[in-house]
C-alpha cells in the first residue's frame, strides 16, 4: 500500500505526521510513502532527508489521486475532504465528540476514517498514543514557557550576593502532562506542589517529589476508564479551599485538567487571582477546551491584577521535531497493528479497532 502524508495546514502547525526515519521503517515493512513536498520542513525534517529515506516527493493532488492510506496529525480539512477517493483509508486526529459533523462529512466520501485521538488507555495501545506522547512534551513546554515570563529562577542558589529561596510551583492535573509538569519543574530546583481528583494520582506526584494536596471526595464516580468525570459544585468548592493556600503563595501554577467529553473545569477564578503574589505567572494548558482558568484567553499572554496568564494552544506543535517523531513512531505501531503491507484487517471484535474506526464504507461506526 501507499501512504500519503498531508503537510498540515492549520495555521501555526509545525508538526508532520511521519519523519525520515518512520519513512525508512515503513518502507522496510514494504508499505510505499509518498510526502507532500515541504511537509516536514518546519520540523526540521528537509525534502532531501524523505527521499534520502527512500520517499517520494509529490504534490497534494497526487497523494490524494495515488494514495492507499492519507495521515495527518490534525484532522483534514474541507479542501482536503473534497479530493477523497472512494475506498482511501484517512488516518489523523479528529476529536469526534467535539466534531460529529465532520465525521459524517468524511464518511461520506467512502473512506474508512481512524481517529489517533480514540485510542483506547490499555497497556497494549501504550506505543500508539499520541495523547500521551504530546501530552507529555507540552507538560514540559508549560513550564519551560512559564520559567521565560517568571522573574525569579527555580533552585536554590547560594551566592556572595545573598540566598535566592527556590521559587513554588503549583500543578492542578496529574495526567501525562501534570506528571511531566512536575518532574521538569522538580529537575528545575522548584519545589512542587500538585492536585488532582482521582486519588490514585497522590503516589504517582509523591514518586516524583512533588507535595499532593488531597481534596476530600465524596463523590464515588471520579473517575472512569481513568479519565476525571466531571466534578460537582460542592467539590470544587472543597478544592478552592484546599489549593488556595498553596495558589496565593505560587510563583508559577500550571493547570492541565480536562475532563473527557466535556468543556475543561475552571479551577481559577478572578477573584483567586486577585489574591496572588504580584509576578506570578499561570499557564492554561486547558485554554483550547474551555480553560481552567478565568481569565486565560488562547495565544495570548495576558496580564491581570499583576499576574501573568499564558493561554498558549497547540503546545506541542512548539517542540515539533521531538513531537513528530514521537507522532510518527505511535502511527507506524498503529498502522503496522492495524494492516500488513497490502490490506488492513478491520477486525471489528478488536478493541483498538473498535474504538478508532469511526467510519467505513460510507457509514459513521462512531463510539461514544
Ligand atoms: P486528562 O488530560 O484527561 O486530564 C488531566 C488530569 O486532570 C487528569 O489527571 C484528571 O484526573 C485531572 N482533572 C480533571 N478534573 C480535575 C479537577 N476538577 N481538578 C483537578 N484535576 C482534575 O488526563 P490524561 O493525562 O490524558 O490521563 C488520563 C488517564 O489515562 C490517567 O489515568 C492516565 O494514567 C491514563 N493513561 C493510561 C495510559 C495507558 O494505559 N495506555 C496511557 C496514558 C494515560
Amino acid at each position: 500500500m501507499k501512504i500519503g502524508v498531508l503537510k498540515e495546514t492549520r495555521p501555526n502547525e509545525k508538526r508532520v505526521a511521519v519523519t525520515p526515519k518512520i519513512a525508512n521503517d515503513f518502507q522496510d515493512k514494504g508499505f510505499n510513502i509518498l510526502v507532500e513536498k515541504d511537509a516536514g520542513l518546519a520540523s526540521a525534517f528537509d525534502n532531501a532527508s524523505y527521499e534520502k529515506a527512500g520517499a517520494k516527493i509529490v504534490s497534494k493532488e497526487t497523494i490524494f489521486k495515488d494514495a492507499d492510506v492519507v495521515v495527518k496529525i490534525n484532522p483534514l480539512d474541507d479542501d482536503e475532504i473534497a479530493q477523497l477517493q472512494n475506498g482511501q483509508v484517512v488516518i489523523s486526529m479528529v476529536y469526534h465528540r467535539l466534531q460529529p459533523e465532520l465525521v459524517k462529512k468524511i464518511a461520506e466520501k467512502g473512506v474508512s476514517l481512524f481517529s489517533m485521538d480514540a485510542i483506547p488507555r490499555i497497556s497494549r495501545a501504550q506505543n500508539m498514543d499520541v495523547l500521551s506522547s504530546q501530552s507529555n512534551l507540552a507538560g514540559y513546554k508549560a513550564v519551560i514557557l512559564g520559567a521565560d515570563q517568571m522573574t525569579k529562577i527555580f533552585p536554590l542558589m547560594m551566592t556572595a550576593a545573598g540566598t535566592i529561596t527556590p521559587a513554588k510551583v503549583l500543578i492542578y492535573g496529574v495526567g501525562v502532562a501534570g506528571l511531566q509538569a512536575i518532574a521538569t519543574a522538580k529537575r528545575l530546583g522548584a519545589v512542587v506542589e500538585a492536585t488532582d481528583v482521582r486519588p490514585e494520582t497522590k503516589e504517582q506526584a509523591e514518586s516524583l517529589g512533588a507535595k499532593f494536596i488531597s481534596v476530600e471526595n465524596d463523590n464515588e464516580n471520579v473517575s472512569e476508564g481513568g479519565y476525571a468525570k466531571e466534578q460537582t459544585a460542592e467539590f470544587l468548592q472543597k478544592q478552592k479551599e484546599a489549593v488556595n493556600k498553596s495558589l496565593f503563595d505560587a510563583d508559577l501554577v500550571v493547570t492541565t485538567a480536562l475532563v473527557q467529553g466535556a468543556k475543561a473545569p475552571v479551577l481559577i477564578k478572578e477573584d483567586q487571582i486577585k489574591q496572588m503574589k504580584r509576578g506570578a505567572v499561570i499557564v492554561d494548558m486547558a485554554v483550547e477546551k474551555g480553560g481552567n482558568v478565568e481569565l486565560s484567553e488562547p495565544d495570548k499572554t495576558v496580564e491581570k491584577y499583576g499576574v501573568t496568564i499564558i493561554g498558549k494552544t497547540n503546545l506541542p506543535s512548539t517542540l515539533a521535531t521531538n513531537a513528530s517523531e514521537l507522532y510518527a513512531k505511535n502511527l507506524y505501531n498503529f498502522i503496522t497493528f492495524m494492516a500488513d503491507k497490502d490490506q488492513f484487517h478491520y477486525d471489528m471484535d478488536e478493541e483498538i479497532t473498535k474504538n478508532t474506526l469511526l467510519a467505513k464504507g460510507g457509514k459513521v461506526l462512531m463510539q461514544e
